[in-house]
């Protein structure tokens, strides 16, 4: 890790002892002066600094001196070394933002544990923001949201193959994302100005894909009126994203074969081939390892696109992605029904995650717009999902919504009083701290900070009330 840059405010400068004194004590962190607070605010507008030292004398107001420095950078930690410490310059300090408070007395002493606490809590408010940040807009890659580990390792492939030449083949289940990577694939690549081109072999009657690939000259076969380009040659100098490969009829993919080996294609009815320029990225959702085995896919193509293997991982292998994803779904939903923003209830989220998504990301967007449809307000129940999913996580029920049902409504109470309690709990003793706090609960950090929301408990509360320790301005004692 990078040396911590320390900028110090003391108006008495390099002659005066209190400079000298930190400079030799930070010694060998990196330190820049500042003579006066103005100064220090231009200098951290200009550089990032990961602390500051500001020196008091006298009567000075410490929290005048203290107020520019935070409002310029309201997460950078300020030390206040004062020269002629009070209990009540101590309080004012910290209700004004100060990280510690020490007296220039036993600065020698205080300094480096000061240093060493501020700049902990410093860069775990950070990464809590990046974490919330992640919450409000959860990890996401191009087009792609999810931050389980198999779709980390999703993307991490996409960064190195992007920019290469080398085709691709993407396999997964039926809406894992397939389309999605080959389209990242393509922006990420040197071809990203060129055209994507996707064709779906599966769709399209064997009779005319071959001319939909290939193209063919005027009068080639009765109807064809017209020389028509195929779309390899549409692809030319961008990515030709071949969708459900697997359903390529045997003559073609000998044909395309071809294709792959001599960067050439011949339209149908022609003599001459035409050299292209195209980088082909295949998906299939199909066991095309199986099909080369059986015989029904040629193995020889099979080889050629099979250069870098892309395989997205089913839904439901992706953990508490699902609760991400199930997020950013029902509010977008919610706000095409014309809310603020959809939501949904705890035990919905529950649901989500026992169900085993043969339809994947697909079907989670359908299930959450429709559960969104049927709710009343902007919140979606279990009431609102599709029987088979509330079926597969044992019929759980809304505790909100159970309210008719004596025992269960008795039952939900109780656990979300527990929850609450055992959640205020954990925060207190881990000091707002929800990594800290997902890691002892052992549940992803997304869940936590749901059920943080769900009970309306805010971790922000939990942090500050510590504040500042107010070091004794005689005692030499150094904890
Ligand atoms: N990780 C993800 N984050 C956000 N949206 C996603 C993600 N994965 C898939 N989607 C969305 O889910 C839908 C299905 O994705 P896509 O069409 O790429 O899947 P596919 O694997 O090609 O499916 P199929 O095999 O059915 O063609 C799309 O609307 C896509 O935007
Ligand atoms: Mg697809």
């Amino acid at each position: 890790m990078r040396q911590p840059r320390i900028l110090i405010v003391d108006p008495a400068g390099p002659a005066g002892l209190a400079y000298g004194r930190l400079v030799a004590r930070l010694h060998p962190l990196e330190v820049q002066h500042a003579p006066a607070v103005p100064d220090g605010v231009a200098l951290l507008a200009g550089d990032s600094f990961d602390l500051a030292i500001l020196t008091i004398r006298d009567k000075a107001r410490a929290t005048d001196l203290l107020a520019p420095l935070v409002a310029a950078d309201p997460d950078l930690p300020v030390i206040v070394v004062d020269a002629a410490p009070t209990a009540e310059q101590a309080r004012a300090c910290s209700r004004s933002g100060a990280a510690d408070y020490l007296s220039l007395e036993t600065v020698d002493n205080d300094l480096e544990d000061a240093l060493a606490e501020a700049l902990m809590a410093s860069r775990r408010r950070s990464r809590e923001q990046t974490l919330r940040r992640a919450i409000e807009r959860p990890y996401s890659f191009e087009d792609f949201l999810g931050e389980s580990p198999p779709m980390r390792q999703v993307y991490s492939l996409i960064e190195r193959v992007a920019a290469s030449a080398v085709d691709v083949l993407i396999t997964g289940e039926t809406g894992t994302g397939k389309e999605l990577v080959a389209r990242a694939l393509h922006r990420r690549s040197r071809r990203a100005d060129g055209p994507f081109v996707p064709i779906d072999c599966g769709a399209i009657p064997d009779a005319l894909l071959e001319s939909e690939l290939f193209g063919h000259e005027r009068g080639a076969f009765t109807g064809a009126d017209a020389r028509r380009i195929g779309l390899i040659e549409v692809a030319d100098g961008g990515t030709l994203f071949l969708d459900e490969v697997a359903e390529l009829p045997a003559a073609l993919q000998a044909k395309l074969l071809r294709v792959l080996q001599e960067r050439r294609v011949r339209r149908v009815g022609a003599r001459k081939e035409t050299p292209v320029d195209v980088r082909v990225v295949a998906a299939t959702s199909r066991n095309i390892d199986a099909m080369v085995e059986e015989g029904t896919f040629r193995r020889d193509l099979f080889y050629r696109i099979n250069v870098v293997r892309i395989s997205l991982p089913p839904l439901r292998q992706r953990g508490d992605d699902i609760g991400l994803l199930a997020e950013l779904f029902a509010s977008r939903a919610g706000r095409e029904m014309g809310h603020q923003a959809g939501r949904l209830t705890t035990d919905a989220y529950q649901v989500l995650q026992h169900y085993h998504w043969p339809g994947n990301v697909r079907e989670l967007q359908n299930v959450i717009r429709r559960a969104l449809a049927l709710a009343s307000g902007e919140v979606a129940g279990v009431d609102d999902l599709p029987d088979e999913l509330v079926a597969a996580a044992g019929g759980q029920r809304d505790t909100a919504t159970a309210t008719d049902d004596g025992f269960f409504a008795e039952r939900a109470a109780h656990v979300a009083r527990f929850e609450r309690q055992y959640l205020t709990d954990l925060l207190q003793r881990l000091r707002g701290d929800v990594s800290a706090a997902a890691r002892l609960a052992n549940v992803p950090r997304g869940t936590l900070y749901r059920l943080l929301k769900a009970h309306q408990l805010e971790p922000a509360r939990f942090r500050d009330d510590r504040g500042p320790t107010n070091r004794p301005a005689n005692g030499a004692s150094d904890a």
